[in-house]
Parts: structure tokens; sequence; C-alpha cells
């Protein structure tokens, strides 16, 4: 078991400071705080619905809170310059179906500017990471869900983010490449990657360090899975998510 500690300093990569939303005059996320720290796995749980993605839009600049401030990277949100430094991978693929994976790689490597050998290599490396290469002239159309998904975070990786944030990256795919996606995204925490990661899966939520429960746009707790298990006087964190979704307030 690798030690999740690693690296975490307690300077905020995100600082959300009274974020809200609204989506057709109805309020989708309510004031809210937080902060990730720099090298920490950061997880967002909550029921469908709760907003997480939504705040993680918030976080990276992809959607503009009504009031309050975002800042990701020491940079006050939206800013297209932060935004190269960020990996993200949405809870849709965003791909061309009509193209081979490799195509697809290769227009979001030049869109981040990549170039050369460095391009070549870094695409080289990602497909590998995700077990892709041997299915790389395929054309996406004919890809799997989680052939699709793995071709997702492999684009989200690109670039050697400072911060990768991930929306659901597991779904759909089996549980032997699940185990080795985390194992990536722990090797990247090593080398000092900061990752938030929305996940319905308690195993993945429980490798996370710190994790956010949302609930109706609102959060409800922030703490280390050990935390949240402590206060609420739960044996797991299943315990803990079912009492919040359950109708009870923190
Ligand atoms: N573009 C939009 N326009 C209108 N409403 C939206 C939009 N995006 C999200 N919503 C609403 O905001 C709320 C939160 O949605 P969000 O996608 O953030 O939830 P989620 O926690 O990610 O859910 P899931 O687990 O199903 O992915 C939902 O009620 C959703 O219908
Ligand atoms: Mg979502």
């Amino acid at each position: 078991m690798m030690n999740a500690t690693t690296h975490v300093d307690d300077h905020p990569v995100v600082a959300l400071q009274n974020v809200s939303k609204q989506y057709e005059k109805q309020p989708v996320i309510h004031p809210l705080s937080f902060t990730v720290k720099k090298g920490e796995m950061f997880g967002m749980l909550g029921p469908s619905g709760s907003g997480k993605t939504t705040t993680i839009k918030l976080m990276i600049g992809m959607e503009k809170p009504d009031a309050g401030s975002v800042i990701a990277l020491d940079t006050t949100l939206p800013d297209l310059q932060v935004f190269r430094r960020i990996g993200y991978m949405a809870q849709s693929d965003a791909l061309y179906h009509e193209l081979s994976a490799y195509e697809n790689i290769e227009f979001f490597a030049s869109l981040y500017g990549l170039k050369d050998a460095y391009k070549k290599d870094r695409i080289q490396y990602v497909l590998q990471l995700v077990d892709l290469l041997p299915h790389a002239k395929k054309p996406v159309s004919q890809y799997s869900g989680g052939m699709k998904r793995r071709l997702s975070l492999a684009i989200a990786l690109l670039h050697e983010p400072e911060l990768l944030v991930l929306d659901e990256p597991t779904v759909g795919i089996d549980p032997v490449l699940r185990r080795s996606i985390w194992d990536t995204l722990h090797e990247l925490k090593m080398n000092g990657t900061t990752i938030v990661v929305t996940t319905h899966v308690m195993d993945e939520a429980e490798q996370c360090e710190r994790i956010a429960l949302l609930r109706d746009g609102r959060l409800i707790a922030v703490g280390s899975p050990q935390e949240l298990k402590k206060t609420h006087q739960a044996e797991t964190l299943e315990e803990v998510f079912i009492q919040f979704s359950g109708g009870l307030q923190a």
C-alpha cells in the first residue's frame, strides 16, 4: 500500500470561496468554500445530481460562478493560460468517432502545442499507460465504453498537467484495468500531480486523502475517509455516504 500522504503540502492548488451557481434560475451550487492542497488526491462524492460535475467545471474555469471566486494554480479563473496547465477528463467522452485513437490524441496534442519528438513520445507514453497501443489505429467508433474512457484519460495526461481533474474516470472499466488506472493515478501523485476525482465507487474514495461530500448542491463535509468515518460513527465510507444521502443534516 502506498503512503497516501507523500508530497502533500498546505499550499492550495485550488481555492473556492463562497462559490455559487444557478442554471435557469435554479440554484445548483449553494455558496461553498474549500481548497485542494498541492499534491493531494482529492475525491468528490455525492448522489447523482448533487453538483459534482458542476463543481469541478467551476474549479477549472469551464463554468463561471454567479458569485464567489475560484483561484487555481495561483490565478483567478477563468484564465485560458491556466486551463492549459490542467488535465480535464469530462464525464462524457469528447472524442471524434470517425478518427482513430491515434488521430484523436494527435489532434489534442497539437491543440496543447506539443511538438515533434516530444509530441510523439508523449503520445506513445500515454497510449501505453492506458493499454491502448495495440488499438491505436482503430476508429473510435469501434471502441467499447471502457476503451473510450481510457482514451479520454490518455488525452487528459498528454501535456503533463500539474492539476488533473477527472470526472468519473473509471465508469465502464473492468476491475483489473480500474486498479491499473488507480496505480497510474498514485504514480502521478507521487510525481507531484494534484488530482481531483469524482466517483461513486467507495473503494476509490477510500484511496483519496480527503473527500468532499456533496448533496443537493451543498458541501456537507470535507475530510479524510478516516475523519469522516469517525465523526459519523460509521464503519465504512459507504455508511457515511448513506447517512448523508438519507436526509441527515451535517
Ligand atoms: N447545463 C445545465 N443546464 C441546466 N441544468 C444543469 C446543467 N448542468 C447541470 N445541471 C443541473 O445541475 C444539477 C447538478 O448537476 P451535476 O451534473 O453537477 O451533478 P453530478 O453530481 O455530477 O451528477 P452525476 O453523478 O449524475 O454525474 C442537476 O440538477 C442538473 O440537472
Ligand atoms: Mg457528474
